[in-house]
Parts: C-alpha cells; sequence; structure tokens
C-alpha cells in the first residue's frame, strides 16, 4: 500500500492489495488503519481514496449498481442508492469507517466509474 500528499491537509490512499491467500484476515484493515496514524502523526486530517469500478476481464460486468449505468444527469443520485452487487471493496472501506463522497463518472470508459470516499483521520 501507499500513501501521497494530495494538498494542503489531504492525503490519497493508493494504491492497496492484499495477495488473495491472505484477504479476509484483518490484513487490509491493518494497513490502512496504520495509514492512517502515519499520516495524522504528519498533519493530515483527510484520507481519500478512489476504488474503481471496472469491467470484470471475465464476464465483461462491473461490480456494483453504477456500473453499465448512464449516470449523468444527476450522477448523487445513482450514488446515493449504490449496492453492491459483486463483492466490490467499496464496503471494504464502509466497514474501515470511510464515507462515499462522490463519483467520477466514465473514469476508466464509458460505464466504468471511480467511486471516491473519505475519511476525517485526526481530530480538531
Ligand atoms: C480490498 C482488500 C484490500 C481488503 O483486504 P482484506 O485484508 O481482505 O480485508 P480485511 O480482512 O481487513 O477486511 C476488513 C473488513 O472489510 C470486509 N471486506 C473485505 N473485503 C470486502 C469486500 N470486497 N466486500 C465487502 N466487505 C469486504 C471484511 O469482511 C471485514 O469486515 P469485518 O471487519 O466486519 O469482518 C483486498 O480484498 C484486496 O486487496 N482486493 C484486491 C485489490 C483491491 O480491490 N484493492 C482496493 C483497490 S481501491
Amino acid at each position: 500500500m501507499g500513501g501521497l500528499h494530495e494538498y494542503a491537509r489531504v492525503w490519497e490512499l493508493h494504491p492497496l492489495a492484499v495477495a488473495p491467500a491472505a484477504q479476509r484476515r484483518g490484513v487490509g484493515r491493518a494497513l490502512v488503519a496504520a495509514l492512517e496514524e502515519r499520516v495524522a502523526a504528519l498533519g493530515g486530517l483527510t484520507l481519500r481514496l478512489g476504488t474503481d469500478d471496472m469491467h470484470m476481464v471475465e464476464t465483461g460486468e462491473g461490480r456494483t449498481s453504477l456500473a453499465g449505468v448512464e449516470l449523468y444527469p444527476d450522477p448523487l443520485k445513482h450514488l446515493s442508492a449504490i449496492r453492491n452487487l459483486r463483492g466490490h471493496p467499496y464496503e471494504f472501506y464502509l466497514a474501515c469507517g470511510y464515507a462515499i463522497v462522490g463519483v467520477m463518472p466514465d473514469a476508466n470508459g464509458i460505464g466504468q466509474p471511480d467511486i471516491f470516499m473519505a475519511k476525517r483521520i485526526a481530530s480538531r
């Protein structure tokens, strides 16, 4: 995993990947917590990330209800009704305390958006 200072008090979490054989054992959560601690110590207030919903190679389908959908002219309407259809990692970040704060339609191609999430990682 990695973290990048983006601007002002905002850092970006990127990338994050746990080896398939080690997933669902708390490794991802522990890595995120370690980065949050490090960023807070450096004066960061917010950790943000984008989590793509790209079409899967095997099936050509996306993983959330936002995939393959025309998000314009009201992306936030679709975002507020998001559902996890095929194990998209945005729910992992929800479990780590991140909130969904936006969406970039067509980030990876038509109907393949990037879902934006953020968390306050330090107190005032
Ligand atoms: C997403 C990823 C980093 C999660 O790491 P992990 O070590 O498997 O996650 P953890 O075991 O720490 O899980 C923490 C919590 O999130 C949940 N969770 C993990 N992956 C999830 C998923 N895909 N969908 C829903 N919930 C998920 C776990 O059930 C757990 O919940 P609990 O605490 O209530 O039991 C890992 O699956 C991965 O590397 N995936 C492939 C690459 C990827 O998608 N990276 C993110 C790109 S933005």
